[in-house]
């Protein structure tokens, strides 16, 4: 798979802190996830979490049930290693966002930087948003951050779709509300602006 083996090359000839997505701590996730819900035993998944500090940070904060998803072995041993022992506590899946098998109806908040906006295909947004749906518990959360219209065209080397609050709702469909939505510049660690949209969607409810 050409895509995995981009990342599996990235995460295995540069630094976590060299890549251009890199900021030490996720402040403006944390603080979404913490508005999400106030129990510590929700259950969070960090997709295409790679090496990022985000799970420290939350078992740091308390968080209890933690499982982080990516399609590089090479950035879940990184985190995993950076860890230690709590590693132990997190659950690791190794696999594609799209088209893995996740337990139905299961996790409250799920969580996205910078891994919906290289879904260049239709095809393949559809099969990301019917994954989520379907492994979100009925009123669950939904955070994505993507490159806003103003950033860069490309992220890593590869081209990206930019968003706009409008345009990321019209992607997730009827079946999600959105909540909240925040505009963040990101410097990455070579000096280059890229705005990022964070957007909090919660799940609808189907009453029939
Ligand atoms: C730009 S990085 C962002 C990493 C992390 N979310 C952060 O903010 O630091 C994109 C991540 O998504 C992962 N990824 C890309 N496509 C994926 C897919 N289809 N399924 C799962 N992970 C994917 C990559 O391996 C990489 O770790």
């Amino acid at each position: 798979m050409k895509s995995k083996s981009h990342w599996e090359n990235v995460y295995a000839t540069k630094p976590p802190e060299r890549v251009g997505w890199y900021a030490p701590h996720l402040h403006t996730s944390l603080a979404m996830i913490a508005n999400c819900v106030a129990e510590k035993n929700a259950r969070v998944i960090d997709v295409g979490g790679g090496a990022s500090t985000l799970v420290d940070d939350l078992r740091g904060r308390g968080y209890e049930q933690i499982t982080v998803l990516d399609l590089s072995s090479a950035a879940l041993s990184t985190t995993r290693s950076r860890l230690g022992i709590a590693a132990a506590k997190v659950e690791w899946i190794e696999g594609d966002v799209k088209t893995v098998e996740l337990p139905p109806a299961y996790y409250d908040i799920w969580h996205d930087r910078a891994v919906f906006h290289f879904l260049i295909k239709a095809d393949d947004r559809q099969q990301y948003v019917q994954n989520m749906q379907r492994s979100l518990k009925d009123d669950g959360h939904v955070i994505i951050a993507t490159f806003s219209p103003e950033a860069p065209p490309k992220c890593s080397g590869l081209e990206v779709r930019r968003y706009n609050p409008k345009l990321l709702q019209s992607e997730l469909g009827g079946g999600f509300e959105l909540q909240e939505q925040k505009s963040e510049m990101h410097l990455t660690p070579g000096g280059v602006e890229q705005m990022y949209l964070y957007c909090h969607f919660r799940k609808r409810v189907h009453t029939q």
